[in-house]
């Protein structure tokens, strides 16, 4: 384990745009990083998890203004609710970076020198569309073809959201882009999976393969941005800025830092939603390539939640116009935290689309959490307390060796679920588990442990039943943290075995025979409590 011990990986959620409240997608996403830490923490690994918030561009001055309020002061009043629902939600970032904060000043402006230095910028005039609430450039084909979809008479409107475009002229600075078409397809070809899951690639190759143009990234209009070190009136365009937040957070150009850098420089997993790829597989690699920097490992693209509608069946996109918008509070009502978090990560897969409805938030709940893991623990943990005076069995000699239905299932469980774990399998991930929860559950009912427990002269082969039950809870319990922290750690504490909560050799940890017996139990109140009715 010792090399293992060492081994940094970062993962990262997009920062998200301060003046949208969060809500569930961006919790899906900030949870699928969490998962992944919280895994990546019990394999030894030296984790760094970031998360934050992207605060400049148009967008949010704009909002600022509306609100009366200078756009710092804006930020600053929002920023909070953003630290509340991660903090409820269990998330385990190691750190959280704002745009606005001096670090990544400091890092903007040292990119801004390197660029220039490379040659890889220029100053020209811009005359296109843009898209306030995209914050994003738009080509003239790319409106004319969108306008014949959505066309509004004397109006060009966003290809992506629909809402009317602005006619930028000003003096800009381009970033060249198009210089890196051979560069970008190489990286695709050399490292097929750069883009997650696999089938994300075709979309970003074929963009780059239809050639590409090159970008503006500073502004003149507005002044909500970090100022470009060597041209008074320009600030930097939002997403040039937005991109480097994963590089600044390591250390990206501040001499202090040079050690982390070198160390935790690139991201092993750039995690986002499948709208942004483009930013963060074709621009960032370019702007990477440009200043001689190492490219982040992965990124991988998590689909869209859509609500499923009942009557039709089919998901539809979230909105507070359709009516359909569902906020993580009325899950977090209906599941609880644990119970959130674990519907999600394993009943939508990651990198498509996921159609969610209360319905089936219920549905999983039921099947999986109250009746399945839930029982189980509950009812082992009883019969553990009745038979064995309040506490696990002390452990009869050579248990662990003894063959039975379900230490043939926990062998090499670890490993199944560490292969599915590992490439945000989470759903596979689940069912490796919930294969030994099931097992065990069938095996309560065909040992009968309470008819063995009324014949004295069985008390050896009732020990060996309980056992293996508790060494299978204690497994599962592990394998499920990544999940569902507090309810693993809970388990664990009802088994007297809260000091291997924090395991960091997960293999070690989840082998058949770790169990302590002869601990206290305590029997607690159901881990899931049963829903009743549909919402
Ligand atoms: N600020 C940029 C990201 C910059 S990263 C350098 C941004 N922010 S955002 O707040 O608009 O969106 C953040 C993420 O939320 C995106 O990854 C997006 O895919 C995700 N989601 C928004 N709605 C979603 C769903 N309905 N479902 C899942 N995720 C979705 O873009």
């Amino acid at each position: 384990m010792s090399d293992n011990l060492q081994k940094p990986f970062y993962v990262t959620t997009p920062i998200y745009y301060v003046n949208a409240a969060p809500h569930l997608g961006t919790a899906y996403c900030t949870i699928l990083c969490d998962v992944q830490a919280r895994f990546r923490r019990a394999k030894g690994e030296d984790v760094k998890f970031l998360t934050g918030l992207d605060e400049h561009g148009e967008k949010v001055q704009l909002a600022a203004e509306d609100h009366g309020m200078t756009p710092q002061e804006w930020c600053d009043s929002l920023a909070p609710a953003f630290h509340d629902i991660w903090e409820t939600l269990e998330i385990s970032n190691d750190d959280f970076i704002r745009t606005t904060e001096p670090r990544q000043v400091a890092a903007v402006q040292h990119l801004w020198n390197r660029m220039k230095d490379a040659g890889y910028i220029y100053k020209d005039s811009y005359d296109g569309w843009y898209c306030v609430h995209e914050e994003t450039y738009y080509t003239e084909t790319q409106v004319n073809k969108s306008d014949e979809e959505h066309h509004v008479e004397g109006q060009h409107l966003c290809p992506e959201c629909q809402r009317p475009l602005q006619r930028v002229e000003e003096e800009s600075w381009f970033f060249k882009l198009s210089a890196f078409q051979d560069r970008l397809l190489k990286l695709y070809d050399e490292h097929p999976d750069f883009v997650m899951p696999g089938f994300r690639m075709n979309e970003v190759r074929s963009f780059v393969e239809s050639g590409l143009r090159d970008i503006s990234v500073s502004r003149t209009s507005f002044d909500w941005g970090i100022p470009v070190p060597f041209d008074d009136g320009h600030v930097t365009y939002v997403w040039f800025d937005a991109l480097l937040n994963y590089a600044t957070a390591v250390g990206f150009g501040n001499p202090d830092m040079a050690n982390e850098y070198a160390r935790r420089w690139p991201a092993q997993y750039h995690v986002v939603g499948k709208d942004i790829i483009r930013f963060h597989c074709v621009i960032w690699p370019a702007m990477l390539m440009a200043i001689g920097e190492p490219l982040p490992e992965h990124v991988f693209a998590h689909g869209f939640l859509m609500v499923k509608n009942d009557q039709t069946g089919q998901g539809e996109k979230m909105s507070k116009s359709r009516g359909n918008a569902i906020a993580p509070a009325d899950v977090i009502d209906l599941l609880g935290v644990e119970g959130y978090r674990y519907y999600f990560m394993t009943d939508c897969v990651p990198g498509e689309d996921g159609a969610i409805s209360f319905s089936r938030m219920e549905q999983v709940y039921n099947a999986d959490l109250a009746n399945s893991w839930g029982n189980l623990v509950s009812r082992s943990l009883n019969m553990s307390a009745k038979y064995f005076d309040g506490k696990t069995p002390e452990l009869p000699e050579g248990w662990a060796d003894r063959d039975n239905p379900l230490r043939k299932i926990a062998q090499g469980i670890e490993e199944r679920y560490a292969s599915r774990m590992a490439v945000f399998d989470y759903v596979g991930a689940k069912d490796v588990v919930m294969e030994l929860v099931h097992a065990a559950n069938h095996y309560i009912e065909d040992s009968a442990p309470w008819t063995v427990a009324k014949d004295p002269a069985r008390a050896g082969e009732l020990e060996q039943i309980i056992t293996n039950l508790l060494e299978s809870i204690r497994i599962c319990a592990h394998l499920f943290a990544p999940f569902m922290p507090q309810t693993s750690a809970e388990v664990l504490r009802r088994m007297s075995l809260e000091a291997e909560a924090d395991t960091t050799d997960l293999s070690a940890t989840c082998a058949w025979g770790g169990l302590v017996g002869g601990m206290p139990v305590t029997k607690g109140n159901a881990l899931f409590p049963r829903l009743g009715g549909k919402k």
